[in-house]
């Protein structure tokens, strides 16, 4: 008798065991950007394809709008398991690791066709496991468009950002920048922008045209210039615990549907960055400010010193990566 009433209960056990490893594994993807974006979009393909690919076996919510965490905790957040996948852009890694800081160098890149040779490049590529020591894979880049600046005057030389207090997003390369033409600085999430430029805290901030169309910054920042000076985008993350530990089909299918969704969102973004320009054009309140050869030199001279500064810092293979993607286009 004692022996049948044990059976049952390994039996039972089993059972519940068996049911519990075939619930679908559920993966939450936080970011800090609208839904109409480059990345809110790319997130949201995701997890079409996974829902529909994977139907029964994975789920995927996704958290816009710094709804879940902003970019400040997000990293330490992915390590606790709490969510399975972000996107930071470049910068919000650099308390991290300082291997990713280049990309914020002014006029490193020439333009958003560099930066995608530049990270089809092997060097990139080994990139991704920058963080690897920290317990973090990145599993992908995913571009969003060369920043411009925006401010409440306008910016045509770089004299003109004296004493102007402008939002950063959290790197020593930015905050040099802004040092060297005599702005002050904050780091503010991204979420916090909007607010604070609505209450005159900030007087200046610079971004991709995505995030100032998405985020209406032009309601509150009358004159943009076009100095396309560094890249935004961003690396897709998840932590090595969580992506290790997948049953090694899910795994394969889920970096597929990644490798998919990666080319879909970066091969339409110029023509996405044109479409978001556009669309602040056209609201019509803010001025675009256009830069001639001569007046981009000037910037390009006036910060230079900042590529001198860091460049200790910088992988040389990395540079010269860079330069090779430079000239890929000439
Ligand atoms: C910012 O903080 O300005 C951006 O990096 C936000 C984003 O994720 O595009």
């Amino acid at each position: 008798m004692k022996t049948r009433i044990m059976l049952s209960f390994v039996i039972l056990w089993s059972l519940a065991l068996t049911a519990t490893s075939a619930e679908p594994i559920h993966i939450r993807f936080s970011h800090v950007v609208a839904e109409q974006t480059p990345k809110g979009n790319a997130a949201n393909r995701f997890k079409q394809l996974v829902e529909q690919k994977l139907a029964g076996k994975v789920t995927v919510e996704v958290f816009p709008r710094a709804t879940l965490y902003d970019d400040d905790a997000v990293l330490l957040a992915l390590l606790r398991n709490d969510v399975q996948l972000a996107a930071p852009s470049m910068p919000k890694f650099s308390f991290m690791t300082k291997s990713l800081q280049f990309y914020d160098l002014p006029f490193l890149f020439d333009d958003l066709a560099a930066v995608e040779r530049f990270q089809n490049s092997e060097i990139a590529k080994r990139q991704l496991d920058s963080l690897s020591d920290k317990g973090i894979k990145g599993l992908a880049y995913w571009r969003n468009g060369m920043r411009v600046m925006s401010a409440d005057r306008p910016l045509h030389v770089p004299t003109d950002l004296r004493g102007l207090l402008f939002r950063i997003e959290p790197s020593h390369v930015i905050e040099e920048q802004y040092r060297l033409l005599g702005a002050q600085t904050i780091q503010l999430p991204f979420n916090h922008v909007r607010d604070a430029l609505s209450r005159g805290l900030i007087k200046g901030q610079e971004n991709s045209w995505a995030n100032i169309y998405s985020q209406n910054f032009d309601r509150w920042q009358p004159y943009i210039t076009e100095t396309h000076h560094s890249f935004q985008g961003y690396m897709v993350v998840t932590s090595s615990a969580f992506w290790d530990g997948l049953p090694a089909e899910i795994r394969r299918e889920l970096e597929a549907i990644l490798a998919q969704v990666t080319d879909e969102t970066n091969g339409i973004m110029s023509k996405r960055n044109e479409e978001y320009r556009q669309g602040v054009i056209d609201r019509g309140k803010a001025q675009l400010i256009t830069l001639t050869d001569q007046e981009r030199d000037a910037w390009r001279q006036a910060l230079a010193p900042v590529g001198e500064k860091f460049k200790s810092q910088t992988d040389p293979a990395v540079l010269a990566a860079v330069r090779e993607a430079n000239a890929g286009g000439k």
